[in-house]
């Protein structure tokens, strides 16, 4: 259902690969709800998902940019701008890889290199994408920028392996930037830390199907599916949130306030 709160807004995607992307959702009630987007991936995310189906959902444009490069993303904001016809009101960062867990490596036996790389991908590409931002004047007053994390930046989950570290990274530059930003330009920069979701990202983590299942049986309300958090980040980018900044925002069912629940406690009681 939309309520046009995004209408005469100008938004750039990341990270929709496929149907089941956070981002393709976020893409998809963004323009219902009356946004003007451009979509943006990797290049080689373009090849293999199926970003050019959602386009054509969303008449938008797809602009190719890697994330961790700085000339890529100069290039995606200049582009869009033309594009939009202006300045960019809200921009989702929806974008996780680690090298570690791909090649499952262990926590106690991490690959150095691949530790950068995921990094890079995963937390350091969200300050290069503020900082290209900020420096080209791409965003507009009252902005609001959000990115995607997992509780993971603060309780130990062992298989999350290295992406924990990337996320507590992740949370802090939208601290640290959400300063500057807002002092700036009152531009807003909050993390959502999202349920367990079964997209492609989420599922390449070891466990993951237990993991799921724990969190909807311990959460009162059940996990949050990637519709939710699409309607989620469309309250933030609206005018109804413009004073929230600099936090990160559980979008998680109760989750992370809950010790235990009864669902739990009756699959342990001794019959
Ligand atoms: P996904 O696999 O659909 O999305 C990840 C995206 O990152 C893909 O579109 C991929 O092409 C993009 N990407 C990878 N390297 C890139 C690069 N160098 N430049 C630009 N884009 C690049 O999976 P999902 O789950 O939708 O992930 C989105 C975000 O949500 C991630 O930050 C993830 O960590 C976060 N998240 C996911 C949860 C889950 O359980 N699925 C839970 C909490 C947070």
């Amino acid at each position: 259902m939309s309520h046009n709160l995004l209408k005469g807004k100008k938004g750039i995607i990341f990270g929709a690969l496929d149907d089941k992307s956070i981002a393709w959702k976020v893409a998809l009630e963004s323009v219902a709800n009356g946004a003007d987007i451009v979509l943006t991936n990797a290049p080689i995310a373009l090849r293999m998902g199926s970003i050019h189906d959602l386009a054509k959902k969303c008449n938008s444009k797809i602009i190719a940019a890697d994330a961790t490069s700085l000339d890529d993303l100069n290039n995606l904001f200049s582009e869009s701008m033309d594009y939009l016809g202006g300045k960019i009101d809200f921009i989702l960062h929806s974008i996780g890889m680690s090298v570690n867990v791909r090649k499952k490596r262990q926590y106690t036996d991490l690959n150095y290199d691949f530790l950068m790389k995921g990094l890079d991908v995963s937390a350091v590409s969200f300050h290069k994408m503020l900082q290209s931002a900020f420096k080209l004047e791409a965003i507009s007053d009252w902005g609001s920028i959000i990115a995607l994390s997992y509780i993971a930046a603060q309780r130990t989950f062992p298989d999350y392996n290295d992406m924990a570290e990337n996320k507590a990274y992740l949370e802090s530059v939208a601290r640290s930037f959400g300063y500057h930003y807002g002092k700036s330009n009152n531009v807003r920069i909050n993390t959502i830390s999202q349920s367990p979701t079964m997209t492609t990202a989420g599922s390449g983590v070891t466990g993951f199907d237990a993991f799921f299942e724990y969190a909807n049986k311990l959460s009162p309300l059940g996990n949050a599916s990637s519709e939710d958090c699409a309607k989620y980040c469309i309250s933030l980018f609206s005018d109804y949130t413009k004073l929230v900044t600099m936090q990160n925002l559980f979008h998680d069912g109760g989750f992370s306030s809950t010790g235990v629940s009864q669902e739990l406690i009756d699959i342990f009681k001794k019959k």
